[in-house]
């Protein structure tokens, strides 16, 4: 049994028993940049994307999977809409650092996707080959400029293709490799940052799936490969970062041959190296035990159907079940929604109830992302999560918690009676009120069983679902007008027994709140692109 299996028991169990070293206190002062820094790296400026009326969330969500290709707008509008900053969070909430965002040192950008602690700490690799509109090279995407810097030029793809290993991607010469420096994260969250950084990935992810699968396109990344020889190409240091997926671009006018394997004399290598903001880095030990776990076996991805044993249980028949309504269609163009998107932050406020058609329309979406057409999983199979839901304040449905199953849009009762005092009692920070949400939607996975199927690997795979399951609800949320919020801060172990979950070996993952806020909220515009 690998170490994954240790790590996953202590993130459940933080609740009660805090991760070692428990008496970590961050420097805020000394603390890193949300993002890499390349002063010395040539940048190049990326095009207006514009979004045709039919790229809306209901298309994004429920659409036909895409064929189309991409073009350079078409890359700079789904990295803008993403990852790059695009707002200035300034409107009066429940978080600890409301008074600080006025001051523009510590002025908080907003972006499309969701992360956990505002972090950000994805790094976005273009690799581009020949069919490629720029000099082919390695390019990072600079989140504060909308701008490309060139790390390395000339032709890296055979690496990348390298890497993945056979088919998967062997046609491309476009590839987006997500990276992440824990310390962008682990300065907070110390060893709990592994769990945080692989869910953001997920997050990332879905948003890119949404919006692709809106204008026609097709996203599907891997997340085995030979992780040691991209990190060698990116430059990165093998302890204390890691790639975490690897996204082949289908490109406009690629020819349609492969390209010729190339035999490279030399591997080629980013020199560039990234200029940090603290003065003082750490490395945490349980980080370091869980990177090097999930690095064993990276390159040999588990075959079709090694996932069959590990998937969402199906929720079992009969029992004592609410019909939902159909959702709501979600005609908002995906670009609208990600700038809208935010977390609610203490807003809710229940006193018209959600209507049950909102509830219906948020969990549909939220179905969406229990595959992430990866390349572990197979296409066709179930999900690899699956949601409880309880129910505060929702017309037409009994305070309780619910199984939700997408099957017959319905809610299969658990227990009966508010759960309000129980949420609230099993949320441990203070800037949510969670009696006040309409609904807490809980998606859930068997982790464990994942993990023996493929692996310590398989832990980057399940956060990646439950990540993208976040970004699905605040993505429906922002469409359909609803107020929405996550939280990793909550007693997994009071879930658990709460729901049962012992039986079927699942663990609660994240806590998802949608519902209505406190009408004329405090407020300042502040779009900046
Ligand atoms: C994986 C993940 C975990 C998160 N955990 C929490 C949490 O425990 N508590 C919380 O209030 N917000 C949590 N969030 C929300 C983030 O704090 C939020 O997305 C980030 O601060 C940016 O703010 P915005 O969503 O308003 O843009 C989480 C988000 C993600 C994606």
């Amino acid at each position: 049994m690998g170490f994954a299996h240790e790590y996953a028991t202590a993130i459940v169990r933080r609740g009660r028993y805090p991760m070692e070293p428990a008496d970590f206190v961050p420097d805020w002062a000394d603390r890193p940049r949300k993002g890499k820094h390349f002063p010395g790296a040539e940048s190049f400026p990326l095009p207006r994307d514009e979004a045709p009326p039919e790229a809306t969330v209901q298309r994004g969500l429920f659409g036909p999977r895409g064929t189309g290709a991409f073009t350079l707008p078409l890359l700079s509008g789904m990295l803008q809409e993403s990852y790059g900053l695009v707002g200035r969070r300034l409107a009066v909430q429940a978080n600890s650092d409301l008074g600080t965002l006025p001051m523009y040192t510590q002025a908080n950008w907003s972006r499309g996707t969701a992360s956990g602690g505002g972090l950000y700490p994805i790094g976005v690799h273009w690799v581009s080959g020949p069919s490629g509109p720029l000099t082919p090279g390695v390019y990072y995407y600079s989140t504060p400029h909308h701008r490309m810097r060139r790390l390395l030029a000339g032709d890296a793809t055979a690496e990348v293709r390298a890497a993945l290993g056979g088919e998967l991607g062997a046609d491309c010469d476009q590839f987006l490799v997500l990276g992440v420096r824990f310390w962008q994260n682990a300065f907070k969250y110390n060893s709990f940052s592994y769990h945080v950084v692989t869910m953001d990935i997920g997050a990332l992810l879905q948003t890119w799936r949404i919006w692709a699968r809106a204008r026609g396109l097709h996203i599907g990344p891997a997340l085995w490969f030979d992780e040691a020889r991209l990190g060698r190409l990116l430059g990165l240091d093998q302890d204390e970062e890691g790639v975490f997926a690897v996204v082949p671009l289908t490109w406009e006018g690629a020819p349609s041959a492969r390209p010729a394997p190339v035999e490279a004399s030399f591997a080629p290598r980013v020199h560039h190296a990234d200029q940090e903001r603290s003065r003082t880095t750490m490395t945490f030990e349980t980080v370091r035990r869980m990177h090097a776990a999930t690095l064993d076996g990276a390159a040999d991805r588990p075959p079709a159907g090694a996932l069959d044993t590990a998937l969402a249980l199906p929720v079992p028949a009969g029992g004592e079940r609410t019909a939902l309504p159909a959702p709501r269609p979600l005609d908002v163009a995906v670009g609208t929604a990600l700038r809208s998107r935010r977390s609610s932050f203490g807003r809710f406020q229940a006193v018209t109830p959600l209507p049950a058609e909102a509830l219906s329309t948020v969990l549909a979406a939220v179905d969406t992302a229990g595959t992430l057409d990866s390349d572990t999983e197979t296409p066709g199979a179930g999900p690899l999560s699956r949601s409880y839901v309880f129910v505060n304040h929702v017309a037409g449905i009994a305070q309780g918690s619910y199984l939700y199953d997408p099957a017959d849009r319905s809610l299969r009762l658990v227990k009966a009676g508010a759960p309000g005092e129980f949420l609230q009692r099993n949320y441990f920070l203070a800037n949510y009120n969670l009696e006040q949400a309409a609904a807490v939607i809980v998606p859930v996975a068997r982790t464990t069983a994942v993990l023996d199927a493929v692996g310590d690997r398989g832990y980057r795979l399940v956060n990646a679902v439950i990540g993208a399951a976040s970004q699905a609800v605040y993505t429906a949320s922002a469409a359909a007008g609803l107020s929405c919020g996550v939280a990793l801060g909550f007693d997994a172990i009071s879930f658990t027994e709460e729901l049962a979950l012992e039986e079927t070996g699942e663990v609660p993952l994240l806590i998802m709140m949608i519902g209505h806020e406190r009408p004329r909220p405090a407020d300042f515009r502040y779009e900046i692109a």
